[in-house]
């Protein structure tokens, strides 16, 4: 790679240049997964967002197409979501043919400037070429601001009633709570509920909300509530929270106050799910933007900026009585691996993607090292309950003063086995396939070129990816 790429991750989608921040309104159809994100082309940094078009055969190769939606008189088209509306409710398409529909946030910057507080509404837009050309409604916006400065990030989803009528629901997130709206086609709103004042956590603004309707492993049916936040998060700066509980009559109620991440690493943000999987994956499938608002501009990386994290499979476990929720790596991810290597106690690596599967002895305790000719190393331990993931002394850090840290999360419950996905500039940690998850940037001056098992290991296999 030349120099100017050597972060460039050989997996992970990027853009080819330009800015990215979180993902947007994925859906699937026709054999394809489409993944749009927060797109700036003309700089590194964030700026007048449009959203960003990738589509991808198997969710592990991306191909990056023309940029889906523009900035318009009404303002950035800030982050939202797609459905797909099978039954023409929005009248946007046809019985025949009918369309997607994306919800989205205008953000009008020069409102902002008057110091107005009304400067973000909801729009939406539709296609019926499979995602390649977005017409704009004429009638935009489709939700007005009712003066509230953060009112954002519309993901909408369908519901299908006891009765078996379905409904639109659209969870907004607004300043430090959700709202949720119903809506029978897509363009008139209206409000059922809100959550959030007084529960979860509450560091930073509440942004990028998913709902999604789930399992427990006995059969119940639980409600999810994903919930990004920045800043605020257990790592400093933005992370995701998530809330279980159930959702009727357009009102959410948590079961408990526990306040639960997605991911403890610091480098997960904004993730949502993906709609309209085929009838035959009942998979709930999410991505996530592999990065932090406390230093997401400034990595240094050249042509462009971020990544999104691999595509992680969600599902709800019982931990000794409590619910919690599982990111498992999707399993498209092992058709990315080349050749198999058996580890003992020290490999070289073959190359600087790669996957390392690791059984632990039962011990609960282990230490893995990841190092490169220069000294530099990456710690990924567990001790006393933390599971860690040390990038202080990871390459370069000098961009921004947090970034040397040692992440930690508690695991009271055992460690018995983990994934780890290294990518040019990332490791993504898969405790017990996901039961605990840290996704970290780390930037070597030099690929990491060795894997020690310090401890607390029996053996492990390393993929090439
Ligand atoms: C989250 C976020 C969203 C907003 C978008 C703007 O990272 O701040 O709330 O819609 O980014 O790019």
């Amino acid at each position: 790679a030349s120099e100017k790429e050597t972060y460039r991750p050989d997996y992970h989608f990027t853009p080819a240049k330009g800015w990215m921040n979180d993902p947007n309104g994925m859906f699937y159809l026709d054999g394809e997964y489409h993944l749009f994100f927060q797109y700036y082309p003309d700089t590194t940094v964030w700026g007048p967002m449009h959203w960003g078009h990738a589509v991808s055969k198997d969710l592990v190769t991306w191909e990056e197409l023309p940029i889906a939606i523009y900035p318009d008189s009404l303002g950035y088209i800030f982050s939202g979501s797609a459905v797909v509306d099978r039954e023409n409710s929005s009248g946007l398409g046809t019985a025949e043919n009918p369309p997607v529909v994306a919800i989205y946030t205008y953000h009008d910057a020069a409102g902002e400037r008057t110091g107005a507080s009304d400067f973000q509404t909801q729009g939406i837009a539709y296609s019926t070429d499979k995602g390649r050309t977005w017409i704009k409604y004429d009638q935009n916006p489709v939700l007005a601001n009712p003066g509230i400065r953060d009112f954002r990030d519309p993901k909408v989803t369908q519901i299908v009633q006891a009765d078996g009528t379905k409904e639109w629901v659209m969870t907004l997130a607004v300043q430090d709570r959700v709202q949720f709206y119903a809506s029978p086609d897509l363009k008139s709103w209206s409000k059922t509920g809100e959550f959030g004042q007084n529960t979860g956590a509450h560091g930073g603004v509440w942004e990028c909300p998913d709902l999604l309707k789930m399992q427990t492993p006995d059969g119940q049916e639980k409600w999810v509530l994903l919930l990004s936040i920045n800043p605020g998060g257990p790592q400093k700066g933005s992370a995701t929270q998530y809330f279980i509980g159930d959702f009727q009559d357009g009102v959410f109620t948590p079961d408990d106050t526990m306040i639960r991440w997605i991911d403890y690493g610091p480098d997960n943000y904004a993730g949502v799910t993906w709609a309209n999987l085929p009838d035959t994956d009942s998979r709930t499938l999410f991505i996530g933007w592999m990065s932090n608002w406390l230093y997401g501009q400034v990595v240094p990386t050249a042509s462009w900026r971020s990544a999104m994290t691999v595509p992680r499979e969600l599902s709800l476990i019982d931990v000794n009585g409590v619910l919690l929720l599982k990111s498992a790596p999707a399993k498209e991810l092992e058709k990315l691996r080349k050749d198999t290597y058996t580890v003992e106690e020290s490999s070289k690596l073959p190359s600087q993607a790669a996957e390392i599967g690791v059984e632990l002895d039962g011990s609960d305790a282990f230490s893995i090292t990841l190092s490169n000719e220069l000294g530099e190393n990456v710690v990924i331990s567990k001790e006393a309950g933390l599971v860690s993931i040390d990038r202080s002394q990871a390459g370069k850090s000098d961009f921004q003063e947090d970034f040397a840290a040692i992440h930690s999360a508690p695991m009271s419950w055992k460690a018995d086995q983990l994934r780890i996905f290294l990518d040019a500039s990332s490791i993504e940690l898969f405790v017990n396939e996901g039961e605990l998850v840290m996704t970290s940037l780390l930037f070597p001056n030099s690929p990491w070129k060795t894997v020690e098992f310090h401890h607390g290991i029996n053996g492990g296999t390393l993929y090439r990816l």
